[in-house]
């Protein structure tokens, strides 16, 4: 396999890939990598069996989309003997879609090799300062920079000396020194330099200037009987600190609370082949249920017919008509909180047909409407299972706000989310909304208050009420909640 010199392609050419690789915040080495792939991902005849290489020997080529790592790691391994537990760190990381990016000190070559590293990292292992090649699009920044973390694992003693005292005199201290990035450090020593008052000083600086450390934890030395606090973390420990930092796990301040969620249009039967509908299309109730699972809430989403997946997590009753839909919100109670974002047919026909209407010359058939059940009303003024929170939506196309008022009053729920679906603003069906949350606040005599949001997206309008409620509920915000 051909190996390419990047220092001697023409100068033309080394302004574009440094340009380009800037831009694209990659090392010139991966910046031409990606453009070999894009160029051979892009071929529009198919290789030649001549070129191919025996069916046998063709890795899988991965898939660009949705395959790209979504976190990078730059691991620095120090000279100690924990350095080969940094092997299967490195394995760890990937396991977790982390793609790794190895420096080793001098020392830490004492114990594990460049070829070990770069084996199970799949990356050049970068281990000099002075390295022409990586230093030709200034290597040392671009390592301390192109991550999302840097971990340094096993930390030494020496490690932690050079940082807390802003040494820069080698690739890893000079990274280290760099970076504008969290550094997670998994200190490795003997328990006596653990102990040792320089490194308790370090230790104490390094703590001070927000790096964050995993282990050491207490066990035996590599040394014959020695035992105490010093030994590295063990790799799944350091993998899941460090995958703590790269995805912060998401706040669940509605962790143990029971959410009642109904979405979408009914259909009433009209005859068994021809019923009445809305032209709601259950994308907002779908997005509130989504949101409210993963703010931890247990969800029971009834929604009536509609062309969305279930949410993932969500228990999903399927019904028809406003009456079904009754049926299956009471089944659901009690809850904690209950949305009613459905677009429920006010009325239904009485003399529904139990064959299929036919054309006579008697001319149409009288269509006679009863009124359905009032599914919010109903809730709103139970006497035993009323949840402690109950959303209205009011779907207006005039007088907006002074019907959603009237609303809130006659059916006696808490909150009212009120949305104009006059044609024009695209709100039945489409993809954004503009909302007011009109509340009634029972610490202030029923006051009811109208907020008024910006347009947003459906599923910003549903992570914003879900804040609301959570807020409300358990006084936890969404941001603080954990
Ligand atoms: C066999 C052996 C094991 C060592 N293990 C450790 C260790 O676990 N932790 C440590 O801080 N230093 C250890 N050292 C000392 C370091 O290798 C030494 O301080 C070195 O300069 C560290 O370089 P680095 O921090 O650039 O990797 C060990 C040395 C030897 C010879």
């Amino acid at each position: 396999m051909a190996s390419l010199t990047i220092r001697k392609l023409d100068d033309a050419v080394k302004t574009y890939l440094r340009l380009r690789s800037a831009k694209n915040h990659r090392s010139v080495e991966e910046e031409v990598r990606v453009i070999l792939r894009e160029l051979i991902e892009g071929r529009e005849e198919p290789l030649t069996p001549f070129s191919a290489p025996p069916a046998q020997s063709i890795a899988p080529v991965p898939q660009r989309t949705g395959a790209l790592p979504e976190a990078s790691v730059t691991l620095i391994i120090g000279g100690g003997i924990a350095a080969y537990k940094s092997l299967d760190l490195i394995r760890r990381l990937k396991e977790r879609r982390v793609e790794v990016r190895c420096v080793l000190t001098k020392a830490a070559q004492q114990f594990v090799t460049p070829l070990a590293v770069s084996a199970l990292s799949h990356e050049r292992v970068y281990t000099d300062l002075f390295d022409p090649q990586s230093e030709f699009d200034a290597g040392h920044i671009r390592l301390a920079r192109d991550c999302d973390l840097i971990v340094v694992a096993p930390a030494t003693a020496d490690l932690m000396a050079k940082m807390a005292n802003g040494h820069a005199d080698d690739l890893a201290s000079a990274i280290l020194l760099a970076t504008n990035r969290k550094i997670l450090l998994a200190p490795a020593m003997n328990p006596l330099m653990w102990n040792n008052a320089a490194t308790r000083r370090n230790l104490a600086q390094l703590q001070r200037d927000g790096v964050v450390l995993v282990g050491p934890n207490s066990g035996e030395m590599a040394e014959a009987g020695e035992a105490g606090v010093g030994r590295m973390s063990e790799a799944i420990e350091i993998a899941t600190a460090a995958e703590r930092l790269l995805r912060p796990p998401v706040p669940k301040p509605l962790a143990g609370k029971r959410v009642l969620i109904t979405a979408g249009p009914t259909h009433e039967p009209i005859d068994p082949v021809r019923y009445i509908a809305n032209r709601s299309s259950g994308k907002q109730g779908f997005a509130i249920a989504a949101a409210a699972q993963a703010a931890g809430a247990e969800v029971i989403l009834v929604s009536g017919p509609v062309d969305l997946d279930d949410p993932a997590g969500v228990t999903v009753k399927h019904v028809e008509s406003a009456r079904q839909m009754l049926e299956q919100v009471r089944a659901a109670l009690p809850a904690d909180i209950a949305i009613f974002a459905a677009a429920v047919a006010d009325w239904r026909v009485a003399n529904e047909g139990e064959q299929k209407l036919k054309k006579t010359a008697a001319g149409m058939p009288p269509l006679q409407l009863v009124e359905n059940p009032d599914i919010l009303a109903t809730i709103s003024k139970l006497a035993d299972k009323r949840p402690p929170l109950v959303i209205g939506f009011a779907a207006e196309t005039e007088h907006l706000i002074d019907n959603a008022k009237t609303k809130l009053a006659r059916k006696g729920c808490d909150w009212i989310v009120a949305n104009d679906v006059s044609p024009a603003t695209g709100v039945m069906g489409g993809d954004r909304n503009t909302v007011h949350l009109i509340s009634k606040n029972a610490e202030k005599n029923d006051e009811i208050t109208v907020d008024s949001w910006p347009v947003m997206t459906k599923e910003q309008v549903a992570i914003e009420l879900v804040a609301h409620v959570a807020k409300s509920v358990t006084g936890k915000s969404l941001e603080s909640a954990s």
